[in-house]
């Protein structure tokens, strides 16, 4: 290796024309996909207090929200709903006119090249606000995967592009491709939350989708933050059952998982920047604290530079909005 003074690295960053030549990681509106929050009713637009320029929409201003997004290039959305009741089964997650099914329809009607991924999971549609069926106080795994697959399926059926389930039971993405295969929608990727945490990051969001458990909390089944080996058994075990992308949740503390699923295994890494990431950056902005649009870029070039493919980001108009500008 060449050393000082022959090798200089200062040389190549001298100027923004050079740094540009030698930059390493591009980040592009073709990778973000946008969370959106979608409600029951007509012209609602509930903001959320913890995310703000989030919000609850019914789907008529949704339908304006991903016009927008697609006007700058973003190219896929990933839809949360909020139900008009929830109960102990979480039956609208899986209703055919759910409001996830009737947002789903409403967009692949107006706009059918948007990529309409939804999440899939009880937890937003049920009384206790867990991810499964509950019974004396525990999370039961293999009974609640009939439900997800039959939420799956009621997604695909009304027209979702890809399904994303997000719950952690055991087994749940063997038992989506399944339901999917054997009602014709063999041709429906599955895009696996494998590597969720069970982390305080997801405290905005619990807000904004209406899902705080009403008892305990969510670390019998999602991951211990503390863990890396467990992350690569549930990415491949996901693979095993026939996920075609994998997830690792949240994206900024869990960097190190990211570029290890990427190096481990030859399948799209999606990494989700999550509710308090988000949150963070918007305080620390208002506040004057930090620079919101360079630790916005800096992050997401960061999560990609890790090895993410895609990118779930809050910020995907406005990131979208400023690659676009500075082309
Ligand atoms: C549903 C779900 C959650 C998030 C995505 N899907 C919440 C949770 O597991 O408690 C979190 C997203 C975010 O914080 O932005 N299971």
């Amino acid at each position: 290796m060449a050393q000082f003074p022959i090798y200089r690295p200062r040389r190549l960053r001298r100027t923004e024309p050079l740094r540009r030549m030698v930059r390493e990681t591009r980040l592009s509106a073709d990778e973000l996909i946008a969370p959106l929050f979608v409600v029951h009713g007509r012209g609602v637009r509930n903001e959320v207090a913890s995310m703000p320029g989030v919000a609850q929409l019914s789907v008529d201003l949704l339908i304006k929200e991903v016009q927008e997004l697609a006007n700058v290039g973003v190219p896929a959305v990933l839809l949360f709903g909020i139900p008009a009741n929830k109960d102990e089964r979480g039956s609208e997650a899986y209703a055919a006119d759910g409001i996830v099914q009737q947002a789903v329809r409403a967009i692949k009607d107006q706009r059918p090249e948007m990529v309409v991924i939804t999440d899939v999971c009880l937890c937003e549609f049920t009384s206790h606000g867990h991810c499964g069926l509950v019974d004396k106080g525990e999370v039961l795994n293999d009974p609640s995967l009939e439900l997800l697959a039959q939420s799956a399926l009621s997604h695909a059926q009304a027209g979702a592009d890809i399904v994303a389930p997000s719950d952690m039971m055991d087994g749940r993405v063997g038992a989506i491709r399944r339901a999917l295969d054997g009602a014709g929608h063999s041709a429906t990727p599955i895009l696996s939350y494998a590597a969720k945490y069970a982390s305080s990051f997801y405290g905005p969001f619990r807000d904004a989708a209406q899902s705080t458990p009403q008892f305990g909390d969510r670390r019998g089944y999602q991951m211990d933050p503390a863990n890396a080996e467990e992350a690569l058994r549930e990415v491949e075990l996901d693979i095993d059952e026939g996920a075609d992308a994998v997830m690792v949740k949240p994206a900024l503390p869990y960097l190190d998982i990211i570029r290890r699923v990427k190096e481990r295994f030859n399948r799209p890494v999606a990494a989700y920047q999550v509710s308090g990431e988000y949150a963070m950056l918007k305080a620390a902005g208002k506040l004057g604290w930090l620079d919101e649009e360079r630790a916005m870029l800096e992050s997401l070039t960061g999560i990609k530079r890790a090895g993410a493919d895609l990118i779930i980001t809050y910020f995907a108009k406005t990131a979208a909005t400023l690659l676009r500008r500075s082309g």
